[in-house]
Parts: structure tokens; sequence; C-alpha cells
């Protein structure tokens, strides 16, 4: 394992050895993902969204068990349980606060009071301004190539831009996998880097074999962005489901679309009346068709299927498009190990254009 090469505001912020972080992905960032992270002196952070709080605990717990270096952990502002997951984060003494979402400025107040770091993601300047001002100490920016919900500005521009709108710590994400991408993110002036992708496709990563192997098999163009699922633009793997959701009308997507849900409500137990439900809350928060859902209402269950049970045919498979070019399994430790050595050779080589 290799010694600190490279302190950056980041490393500071955080107490981590290296400038890399493991970004909270639902269903794959689990405890043996965000330790193996933790141990080879990155910052892991573990996916909340997808368990219950009583589950969030355990694994917490399942953590400090692993590893004694510093974690964090993914929240969504908008759960109707975020202040107790908060409390739970305090009494636990975890190192980070992420959020997928702006939390609220008492939030963010709080967390702070008890020594956490926050680090809510941001896809525009204004909300990283926003942040910055209710008190948040860093913020993690996802370009458009990044897997999961993302916004369509590549992470070449919205960093820059970001940087240009606030004074406190950038982490860029979006498309990372190398030293060479740290080595650039660092140069525009971040304070380090956050990959998704790149860190699903290690073997720390708790995703069964199959399903990695199926992510490797994809090219750069083996992914699509698409609102056909759930309602907001997000990220997956180019399968055969996504392309008949995205290149068919809406009358034909109702096809595949029911047929999924009838599978998946087999699945999860729930009844339609549940099903109708989520999806209908759903329909009125975000203005959804009918098609979308009846899939979302079950999104996260077609996501587990195939990242925590193994179904290579489930369908949403949520990608960076940096899955393109990665063709490998390292260890969290190799991955860490390599990009950081690779950056600052890559951080001396440029520094050799000065004149
Ligand atoms: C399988 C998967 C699940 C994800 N789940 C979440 C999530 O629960 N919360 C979140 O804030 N971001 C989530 N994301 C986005 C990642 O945290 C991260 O921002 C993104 O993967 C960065 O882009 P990259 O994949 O190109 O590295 C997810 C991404 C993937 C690939």
């Amino acid at each position: 394992m290799v010694e600190q090469l490279l302190r950056t505001p980041l490393t500071e912020l955080v107490g981590v050895r290296h400038p890399v972080v493991q970004t909270g992905m639902g269903w794959v960032a689990g405890p043996r993902l965000v330790s193996g992270t933790a141990n080879a002196g990155g910052l892991g952070i573990l996916a909340s969204a997808t368990m219950t709080i009583t589950e969030l605990e355990a694994a917490i717990v399942e953590v400090k068990g692993r590893t004694d270096a510093p974690f964090g952990v993914n929240l969504r502002a908008d759960a109707a349980d975020a202040q107790q997951r908060c409390d739970l984060l305090i009494e636990h003494g975890v190192k980070v606060a992420s959020f997928a979402l702006a939390p609220k400025p008492e939030l963010i107040a709080r967390l702070k009071e008890h020594g956490l770091v926050v680090i809510p993601s941001v896809g525009l300047p204004k909300h990283a301004r926003k942040v910055a001002e209710w008190g948040a100490d860093a913020v993690m920016i996802q370009g458009g190539e990044g897997g999961g919900h993302t916004g369509s500005v590549p992470t070449t521009l919205l960093l820059p831009s970001v940087l240009d709108a606030v004074d406190i710590p950038v982490i860029a994400a979006g498309g990372f996998f190398d030293g060479r991408g740290l080595a650039a993110a660092l140069s525009y002036g971040a304070a380090g880097i956050g990959m998704g992708t790149r860190f699903l496709l290690t073997q720390d990563s708790a995703v069964p074999d199959a399903v990695k192997e199926l992510y490797l098999s994809h090219d750069v163009n083996g992914t699509v962005v698409t609102d056909k699922v759930d309602g907001m633009p997000h990220r997956m793997l180019r399968t055969k489901l996504v392309e008949e959701l995205t290149e068919t009308g809406a009358l034909k997507r109702l096809g595949p679309t029911m047929r999924r849900t009838r599978a998946f409500k087999k699945e999860s137990q729930m009844s339609w009346p549940a099903l109708l439900k989520d999806g209908r809350a759903m329909k009125k928060a975000q203005g959804r068709t009918l098609a979308q859902m009846a899939l979302a209402a079950n999104t996260p269950m077609m996501l587990k299927a195939g990242l925590v049970e193994g179904d290579t045919s489930a369908g949403v498979l949520a990608s960076g498009q940096v899955v393109g070019v990665l063709d490998d399994l390292p260890s969290c430790a190799e991955l860490i190990d390599r990009v950081v050595i690779e950056a600052a050779e890559c951080l001396r080589r440029a520094s050799g254009y000065l004149v």
C-alpha cells in the first residue's frame, strides 16, 4: 500500500491518505466495498437509500468492525426519516455525511455541530453556491457521463463552473477511472475525485461476478441516459429492456413495462395497491406518465435483482459511460494505489513543461 503522495483540501478535511472517494451507490456500496476503500486510504461512502434504518445501523457497525479509518454515509435528504438517520451517524461517530440532494441548513448545522463533514452532491453551480452558503464543508459534482441519476453537463464543463462558483473544496465525479483523471481534476482545482462505476467493478464490490462480467462487456456506447424508466434522467447499461423503453412509442412501452411490473410485483411481494400507491406518489411529485409510474415504483427492486441477486436479464443496471474503458477487476487497494501513483507521475511530468 502506498504512502501519502498527494495532500489536498480533501485529505486534510476528512483525514484520509488519498484524495479518492468511492461514491455512494444503492445496492453496491455496502460494508465490504466501503471498508476495502477505507483500508486502502480512500474515502468509502455507504449507500443508505436502499437500506432500512436498522440495516443502515448494522452496516455502519460492520464497517467500524472492519476498519478504523474514516468513512461516510450517503443519505437522501428528502427521506421521511432523514433526521433519525443523521442521529445514527452522530451516535456512531461517522466522519462524513454525503447527500444526493441538498440537505436543509438546519440539518447541515446539526451534523457539523457534532463534528461531521457535510458533502452534498450538486449538478449545477447555483446549487453549489446555495449549499456552500448553508455551511456545507465541500461539494461533489457529478458530470453527465456519470452513472445513476445524472445531469447533462459533462464533467469538463461542470467542474470549472462549480470551482468558479464556490470557495469550498470541490470533488469531481463522473467518468473517472485512473491517475490521469485524478491529475487532471487536481489541475482544474478540484480537491479529489469520486468514482462510482470503477469501484463497482472491483473485487471488493459484492456485485455478483456474472453481472460484473456483463458490465465489462459494454463499450463506451454501451450506456444510455433515459428518463423512461423512472421519470428522471438515469444513466444505465444499454440492455434489451432499456432499448425497448427508449426506442418505442408510449403504447408499445406499456407491454414490457407491465411484464416487468408483474415479475417484480411477484418478487417484491408488494400488493398492486401498494405498488400503485408508490407510483401515484411519484407521479404527483414529479409528473410522470402512467408507464413510468408502474416502473418507477419497482426500479429499486429491478436494480436489486441485477446488482444483488445476479440476474443478468434484470434490465435496469445503473452505470457510468466509463464502463466502456474498463477491462479488469482490481481490489480497492490495487486500484487506489495505481491511481495515486499515476496521478503523481502525471503531475510531475506536467510540471516539467513549465518554462
Ligand atoms: C450502480 C450505481 C448506483 C448509484 N446509486 C447512487 C445513490 O444511491 N446515491 C447517489 O447519490 N448516487 C448514486 N450513484 C451515482 C454515483 O454515486 C456517482 O456519482 C457516479 O457513479 C459517478 O460517476 P462514474 O460512475 O462515472 O464514476 C449511483 C451510480 C451507480 C453506477
